[in-house]
């Protein structure tokens, strides 16, 4: 098997063959769980979640406790010594003197990768704003295959806040790497997938549509993967309120759907999928729930086995005076975080802020 770098921070940190590995080791996990019962016996897992969390953080907690081994963390900043203003670099360093691999999730774009860079354990970005949500993806990609028993040739369908939501952002990246991946982005014109994704994806020539129907796209679709409307993301809540309920899909909109489509949502749900769709046997996603759990087993046994110590994503960034050039993503970790060495890297046009990856200026 694949020698595995040290972090997931993001799904692009993970070659097609580390991916197809994870795959295979977490569907064997599922055939012969008692194989792996100690498998990570006397190893800990930090769970640190900035953000609410049901599914990623229990999972990350079962899949370690399932391995044999344990858990510490917390599940709100208000918690520990960051409702005392500790810096998340300060607490990485902290935590890793108790843990052998950290899983993160902070409000914050770039949070993993500072943690990441300030500890020699394993980190595994659990979410970072509106960025990347890498493991969800391992999630989507062990339910695409369970259910559609390929990754070719494939029309997915991405609807809802394709702007603040990261899980889009990291499926993307995984899918498009694909033979014959075709995209419907469906969105509002308010919530299109951002720069950083659009530009990543016309490098690599994947056909890509956008449209504000659902309609128009659903009798194409081989997957449609549903997203809530991140109202924790907005600025401005009246906006919120003016695009929530955008998109509900129901049982009549389904009527114009292919019979073996494959129905996900990363969830929690608000009111983007009516209830009567659970009863559909098209709908994946509390099956892609259960994924959750034995692909996070399979990543969690494959980064304490890695071997490979260098950090190849942490790139040749370049330093600037923040007078010169400041990254104005105030989602950012940049604009929180003391002591930051606010660091870029050049871009077809410009520099693109190496945490958040939004433009520079
Ligand atoms: C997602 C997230 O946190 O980004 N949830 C999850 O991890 N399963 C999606 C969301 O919150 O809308």
């Amino acid at each position: 098997m694949d020698i595995m770098k040290k972090d997931l921070l993001e799904i692009c940190n993970l070659s097609t063959s580390e991916i197809d590995d994870l795959i295979t080791l977490a569907k064997d996990i599922i055939k012969n769980p008692d194989k792996y019962r100690e498998h990570c016996k006397n190893k800990k897992i930090a769970t640190l979640f900035y953000e609410p969390s049901t599914r990623t953080r229990f999972s990350f907690e079962s899949a370690m406790l399932d391995l044999g081994g344990t858990v510490v963390g917390f599940s709100s900043p208000t918690e520990c010594s960051v409702a005392k203003g500790e810096s998340v670099a300060d607490t990485a360093r902290t935590v890793e003197c108790f843990a052998d691999i950290i899983a993160i999730r902070h409000f914050k774009e770039g949070a993993a990768y500072v943690a990441a860079t300030n500890v020699d354990i394993p980190v595994i970005n659990a979410g970072d704003g509106g960025h990347h949500h890498p493991t969800q993806t391992l999630a989507d990609l062990l339910t695409i295959y369970t259910e559609k028993k390929t990754f070719e040739n494939l029309t997915i369908g991405l609807c809802g806040d394709l702007k603040y939501g990261r899980t889009v952002h990291s499926l993307v990246s995984a899918m498009k790497r694909y033979k014959g991946t075709k995209f419907y982005f469906i969105s509002p014109t308010k919530l299109k997938m951002p720069e950083h994704v659009m530009t990543a994806l016309e490098n690599c020539n994947i056909e890509h549509i956008e449209t504000a129907y659902l309609e128009e796209a659903m009798p194409e679709l081989d997957v449609l993967y549903m997203t809530r409307i991140q109202r924790e993301r907005f600025s401005n809540q009246a906006e919120y309120i003016k695009l929530k309920g955008t998109y509900i899909l129901d049982s009549p909109k389904l009527e114009f759907a292919k019979e073996d489509l494959c129905i996900m949502h990363p969830l929690p749900r608000v009111d983007e999928i009516a209830v009567e769709v659970d009863a559909d046997p098209r709908a994946a996603y509390f099956r892609q729930v259960k994924n959750g759990k034995f692909i996070r087993m399979a990543l969690i046994i494959k980064l304490l086995e890695a071997t490979n110590t260098e950090r190849p994503y942490i790139t040749d960034a370049t330093e600037f005076a923040p007078t010169v050039i400041k990254c104005r993503n105030t989602r950012c970790i940049s604009s929180i975080e003391q002591g930051l060495t606010p660091l870029f890297i050049k871009a077809k046009t410009g520099y693109r802020c190496i945490y958040c990856d939004c433009k520079a200026r």
